[in-house]
């Protein structure tokens, strides 16, 4: 019988609990799985950055912490945690990305928004390029931006990805490393940023970088409030250089009220809800790696602490 500590805010207990134990029957791994656990008894803790739990010090015989968030930046750098740090990929997860993103950046393609808010009841005839005269950049290809890039190669996008590493995604130009960035930049008719949070990727879409995007240029940010450094965005779309914003992360959250972004015409704030780990399936991936870690196999999804994702 192992221990398994569930660390994170009470009310997701009602959510992950029967999925968990599921997952566990269905793997024969005989668990008991519970909120409140002596430290020095637990085995794995599953756990969300924004639980109380933050000093990992008396869990002196826990084998992995076991994220139940993709993003991982508000535990990366907790010297506290001496064991190894799965993040979530949840293929959930992922297919809820897939949709926001594809939604978000249809939007912008079709220009959608000339006949949605049309006041003066103008009968102008615009037509769309079809996708495939269409431009749409992702900056991060890992779980979620290959994902988002298959979807849209499918519909016939020409999508190029920019990762740190380099990549061979069938369909998608992929770039990577600082050389590839401006060259990205520069077909971006559309940015999805779907990076991780860290010290190399902050502040990424500066002044610079904004400027490097075709003139009119779409940015859609599904990553990080970090990635951007909103002083500089919201000049760019002052300026005309972007055209539009739709941003879901923040450098705070909630978005403070007073935040230029909210009463900004060329912003669309959605409040962190572009994807959402989903119960069912996340378990599956938590208990995989329980067993792993049972078996003495290598985790699946592990962290590295020192490049922060
Ligand atoms: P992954 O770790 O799978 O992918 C991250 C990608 O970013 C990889 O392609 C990686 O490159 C690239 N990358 C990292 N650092 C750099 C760098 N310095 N320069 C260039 N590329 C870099 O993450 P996911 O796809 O699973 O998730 C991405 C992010 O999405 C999460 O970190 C989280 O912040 C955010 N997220 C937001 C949600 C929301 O609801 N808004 C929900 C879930 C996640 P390489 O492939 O070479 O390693
Ligand atoms: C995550 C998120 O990191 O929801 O999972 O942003």
């Amino acid at each position: 019988m192992i221990n398994v500590l569930f660390a994170a805010r009470p009310e997701r207990w009602d959510t992950y609990e029967a999925p968990l134990r599921t997952a566990l029957d269905a793997a024969g791994i005989k668990a008991h799985l519970a909120q409140d656990i002596a430290p020095d008894e637990v085995d794995y803790i599953v756990y969300a950055p924004n639980s109380t739990l933050q000093d990992f010090t008396p869990y002196t015989r826990a084998k992995a912490v076991l994220n139940l968030w993709a993003g991982v930046e508000q535990i990366t750098g907790n010297q506290t945690l001496k064991v190894p740090l799965a993040r979530m990929v949840d293929p959930g997860l992922t297919k809820g990305m897939v949709e926001w993103v594809t939604g978000h950046v249809l939007r912008y393609h079709l220009g959608m928004d000339r006949h949605i808010v049309n006041p003066a009841h103008e009968w102008a005839v615009h037509t769309a390029p079809l996708a495939q005269e269409r431009d749409v950049v992702i900056l991060g290809l890992g779980a979620l931006g290959t994902a988002c890039a298959d979807a849209l190669l499918s519909l016939g996008f020409r999508v190029t990805g920019w990762s740190r590493s380099a990549k061979d995604v069938p369909g998608v130009t992929c770039l990577h490393f600082e050389a590839g960035l401006a060259q990205a930049l520069a077909r971006a008719e559309i940015a999805v940023t779907l990076l991780p949070d860290t010290p190399a990727t902050a502040n990424i879409i500066n002044a610079q970088t904004l400027a490097q995007m075709p003139r009119g240029a779409f940015l859609i940010n599904p990553g990080r409030g970090p990635l951007i450094d909103d002083d500089a965005l919201i000049a760019a779309l002052d300026d005309g250089q972007i055209a539009h914003a739709t941003l879901d992360v923040f450098r705070t959250e909630p978005l403070p009220q007073a935040h230029p972004f909210w009463a900004h015409p060329q912003v669309t704030v959605t409040p962190h809800i572009a994807a959402e780990t989903r119960a069912s399936t996340a378990s599956q991936t938590i208990v995989e790696n329980i067993r792993r870690g049972e078996a003495g196999e290598p985790y699946i999804n592990l962290v590295d602490r020192a490049l922060g994702y």
